[in-house]
């Protein structure tokens, strides 16, 4: 990377979409080594497909922007996917004169999201920014942005949709589409998607802490759903800018783009469904009715117990087998973050009592079906055991094994 000829084009990362946390020089033990390697401040990705037209233009302005504000404490990495008219190309020729840029011409891989992955990770700066290439984002509007990290915001988003914000000159069918984009994706991802006014934006920056360690898999055009979806951010922050209409070059939207947004939702909404844990959960309660069963006939047949009793006693039992096993294996990623005694008595508290609320769910279910509408009995037993089983998995999920107060 740094024992580098002039114009040197940058190595393209391999394998997993994966950001690395900060690398403290630990590698570059050498001086003329570290010089080169020593982290910096704020990294700047610019993806570009077929921009030759604007390479100067953008490299340019940002240039001048940083060098005002952060001298030497930036880097810029231009990431092209061998463009037909070699932006790449472009680029590498005003290395000489912008000691800031670098370059990375991709030719295994296409597509914005995963170019601005790869220039994540070969990034050294603390916070990771993308910009378009094609002078729509408004360069000035980085100050802003930084502004709100600085702030301390965990990721600074660039709106359309906030004060100050717009578009320049969009068709009536345009600005459809764009906000058709914006609601689907709150009815699929509400949680990801309605966290910021313009979820489309690919105009921001994020903390690397935020996104280290993650393993991303982006499709298509919308990166800020990956960070959003994936990384743990707390705060953002927005700032208004005005879409520019684009002078050189033609923008790379075409029906394709809809198809991957789509996929792309529905990756991420599987991924955040937690289905290996319910599945466990599922192996767990079935455990359970065998213990429940076992210790039931112990009680009651060879011990000779009153009925009543033998059935209290023998749920309990399954309930603190349940729990258990959920806490060592279901849940216990979590439960290690929350150690000692106290804190996994509280847990069976809570868990214990969340199942007697879905004891009480499940007998009340089973008769307003049949009562009220007239369901047969076993579909009614049926429909509420799935109904209680979701809701002793997602109850105990939010409350009893909730990371709070946890060292991170
Ligand atoms: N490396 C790489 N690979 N870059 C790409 C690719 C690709 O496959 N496709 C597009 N780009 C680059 C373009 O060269 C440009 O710099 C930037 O990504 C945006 O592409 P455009 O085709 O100009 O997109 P747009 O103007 O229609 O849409 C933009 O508008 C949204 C509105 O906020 C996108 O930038 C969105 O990210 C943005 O949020
Ligand atoms: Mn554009």
């Amino acid at each position: 990377m740094s024992f580098s000829q002039p114009n040197s084009l940058l190595p393209v990362p391999l394998g997993a979409f994966e950001v690395p946390g900060q690398r403290f020089d630990e590698m570059s033990v050498s001086s003329a080594d570290a010089e080169d390697n020593a982290p910096i401040y704020f990294s700047l990705v610019i993806p570009t497909y077929n921009e030759s037209k604007n390479v100067k233009a953008i490299v340019a302005q940002l240039s001048q922007l940083l060098d005002n504000k952060i001298p030497g404490d930036y880097e810029l990495i231009l990431v092209d996917d061998d463009s037909p008219d070699r932006t790449w190309e472009v680029a590498q020729g005003i290395m000489a004169d912008y000691p800031q840029l670098r370059v990375m011409r991709r030719q295994e891989e296409r597509g914005l999201s995963t170019a601005v992955i790869r220039g994540w990770q070969v990034a050294q700066g603390e916070v990771l920014g993308v910009i378009d290439a094609d002078l729509q984002h408004p360069p000035e509007t980085l100050l802003e942005l930084l502004g709100e990290i600085e702030r301390g915001a965990d990721l600074a988003v660039a709106s359309r949709h906030v004060a100050e914000g717009g578009v320049s000159d969009w068709s009536v069918v345009r600005r459809v589409l764009s906000r058709g984009a914006q609601t689907i994706g709150l009815v699929i991802l509400p949680g990801v998607v309605g966290r910021v006014s313009d979820p489309m934006s690919g105009y921001f920056m994020v903390r690397r802490d935020c996104i280290a360690g993650k393993k991303m898999n982006p499709t298509g055009y919308k990166i800020l759903i990956e960070v959003l979806g994936r990384g743990s951010i707390r705060w953002i922050g927005e700032v208004g800018y005005v879409f520019q209409e684009r002078q050189e070059g033609e923008s790379k939207v075409t029906w394709k783009q809809y198809v991957e947004y789509l996929q792309h939702l529905l990756r991420l909404r599987l991924d955040r469904w937690p289905v290996g844990r319910f599945f466990r959960f599922g192996i767990v309660g079935f455990s359970g009715v065998f213990v429940d069963m076992g210790v039931f006939y112990l009680l009651r047949t060879v011990l000779g117990l009153a009925l009543t009793r033998s059935a209290i006693l023998s749920s309990e039992v399954a309930i603190i087998n349940n729990f258990l096993w959920n806490d060592l294996w279901t849940f216990g990623d979590i439960s290690k973050r929350q150690p000692g005694n106290r804190q996994r008595f509280k847990r069976f508290l809570k868990f214990n009592l969340i199942c007697l609320m879905g004891l009480i769910l499940n007998v009340l279910l089973v008769n307003l079906l049949f009562n009220v509408f007239a369901v047969n009995e076993y579909l009614a037993k049926l429909i509420a055991i799935v109904a209680v089983t979701l809701w002793n998995f997602w109850i105990n999920m939010k409350l009893s094994w909730r990371v709070t107060d946890v060292q991170k």
